[in-house]
C-alpha cells in the first residue's frame, strides 16, 4: 500500500486542519472529536459514536459497555486479528473461540448457534463477530441468535468503516461497534486512533466515561477507567479523509471487480455470479466469497493461493507487496495455550491461515498495476 498517493492529493486540507488545532492549543477531546463523533455516528447510522485512542481500546469500551466483566466469556472468531481476543481478555472475560464459514472467513453463525444450543459456554454475556477484510458477518443470523439466546452483539468493525449489511451500516447492526483509525485502514489517522458506537444513549455515557478514568467528574471515580481518549489532531485529520471514504471505498470496489475480472480471464479461478465467486474448484486461486447482503469496502483483496509462500516470495522478487491476514488462527497462539485448544480444532480457520494472500489494495491503485499483479500470478502458475 502507498500511503504518500493519499497524502499528496489531500496534503493541503489535513496540514490546514492539523494548523486549526494548533492554533487552538486543545489537544485532548475537545471539539473536534466531538464534531468527528457526530460524523461517524451519521455515517454508521448509529446514533452515538465516542471517539478513543485505538481499535483495540474500543473494542474495550464495547465489551465493557455491553456488560462484560470478570469471569463472563464471549465468543469470537478465531480468524482475526489478535485484538479482537486480547480485548476480551482485557475485560477480564475468557475467549471462546469458533470456527469461520469456509466461503466468507467470517465468524461462522451455524456454528455459534449450534454450539449455543448443545453446550452454551458459562456465563456467555457478548457474541464478537469481526467483519473481516471490509465485508459484514453474517447479522441476519447473528440478530436471531442475539434474540433467542439474550446476548449482545459487538461489532468488530475495525476493517469495515463504510461496509454495510442489508443496507445497514456496519456499526449500527450489534449493540455497540469498534472502528479502527490506524494509518493502513480504510479511514487512517496520522497515528492512533479509534472509535465505538451504539445506538443506545446509555452505553455512550459510559463508554464516555470509560475512556476518561471511569470518572464523570472531574476527579471523581465511580469505576477503573483508564487514559483511552482521542488526541485532536487525530480528529482533525480524519474529518479531512472522512469527506472523501464513500469515493476512496468506492474505488476500492471498482479495484476488486477489475481483480475479479482479470482472475476470471486468467482461468486461474472462476467467478460463479457476479456476487458468488466458487470455493469448491481445485483451481490454484480461489477468492474469499462475497455475501450478496453485504455492501463490501474491500479493506484488502484477499485470495487463497495453492503454494501461496512460494507465490509470495516470487510476487516480492518482482517488487510486488502482499501480506498474510493471518498466518496463526487466535486459538493456536501460544499466549491462548491456557484455553487448551489444539491444532484442528478450527480446521476451517487453520486452512484459511495456510491459503490466504491479501494483494495490493488502495484507492490509488491504477489499473495498469492491478492488470501486472494478476498477470504475475498467472506466470507464478504457469
Ligand atoms: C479486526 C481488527 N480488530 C481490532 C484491531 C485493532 O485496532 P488498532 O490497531 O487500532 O488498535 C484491528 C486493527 O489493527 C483489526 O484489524
Amino acid at each position: 500500500m502507498d500511503l504518500r498517493r493519499q497524502y499528496d492529493g489531500i496534503r493541503e486540507e489535513v496540514l490546514a486542519a492539523i494548523a486549526r488545532v494548533c492554533d487552538s492549543q486543545s489537544f485532548i477531546l475537545g471539539p473536534e472529536v466531538e464534531a468527528l463523533e457526530g460524523e461517524i455516528a451519521a455515517l454508521t447510522g448509529a446514533a452515538w459514536a465516542v471517539g478513543c485512542a485505538s481499535g483495540t481500546e474500543a473494542l474495550w469500551l464495547a465489551l465493557v459497555a455491553a456488560g462484560v466483566k470478570p469471569g463472563d466469556s464471549v465468543m469470537t472468531t478465531a480468524f482475526s486479528f489478535f485484538a479482537s481476543a486480547s480485548a476480551i481478555v482485557r475485560a477480564g472475560a475468557t475467549p471462546v473461540f469458533v470456527d469461520v464459514e469456509p466461503g466468507t472467513l467470517n465468524l461462522d453463525a451455524v456454528l455459534v448457534g449450534q454450539q449455543l444450543r448443545t453446550q452454551r459456554p458459562q456465563n456467555l454475556r457478548a457474541i464478537l463477530p469481526v467483519h473481516l477484510y471490509g465485508q459484514c458477518a453474517d447479522m441476519d443470523r447473528f440478530d436471531r441468535i442475539a434474540q433467542e439466546f439474550e446476548v449482545a452483539i459487538v461489532e468488530d468493525a475495525a476493517q469495515a468503516i463504510g461496509a454495510e449489511w442489508s443496507g445497514r451500516g456496519a456499526g449500527a447492526l450489534g449493540v455497540t461497534a469498534a472502528f479502527s483509525f490506524y494509518p493502513t485502514k480504510n479511514l487512517s489517522a496520522f497515528g492512533d486512533a479509534g472509535i465505538v458506537t451504539t445506538t443506545c444513549p446509555r452505553m455512550a455515557e459510559h463508554m464516555r466515561q470509560l475512556r476518561n478514568h471511569g470518572s464523570p467528574r472531574r476527579y471523581y471515580h465511580h469505576e477503573f477507567g483508564w487514559n483511552g481518549r482521542m488526541d485532536a489532531i487525530q480528529a482533525a485529520v480524519l474529518r479531512v479523509k472522512l469527506t472523501h471514504i464513500a469515493d476512496w471505498n468506492q474505488k476500492r470496489r471498482q479495484h476488486a471487480a477489475t481483480y475479479d475480472q482479470l482472475f476470471a480471464g486468467s482461468g486461474l479461478t472462476s467467478i460463479r455470479t457476479s456476487d458468488q465467486i466458487s470455493n469448491q474448484s481445485n483451481a490454484p486461486v480461489r477468492l474469499v466469497a462475497r455475501s450478496p447482503q453485504a455492501k463490501h469496502v474491500f479493506h484488502q483483496y484477499v485470495i487463497r493461493a495453492q503454494r501461496r509462500d512460494e507465490l509470495r516470495k516470487f510476487l516480492a522478487d518482482r517488487k510486488i507487496g502482499s501480506e498474510i491476514y493471518y498466518p496463526l488462527p487466535l486459538h493456536l497462539q501460544p499466549v491462548f495455550s491456557y484455553l487448551g485448544l489444539k491444532a484442528g480444532d478450527m480446521p476451517v480457520a487453520e486452512q484459511a491461515a495456510r491459503e490466504v494472500l491479501a494483494l495490493p489494495m488502495f484507492p490509488e491503485l491504477n489499473e495498469a498495476e492491478i492488470r501486472c499483479v494478476v498477470e504475475s500470478i498467472a506466470e507464478f502458475y504457469s
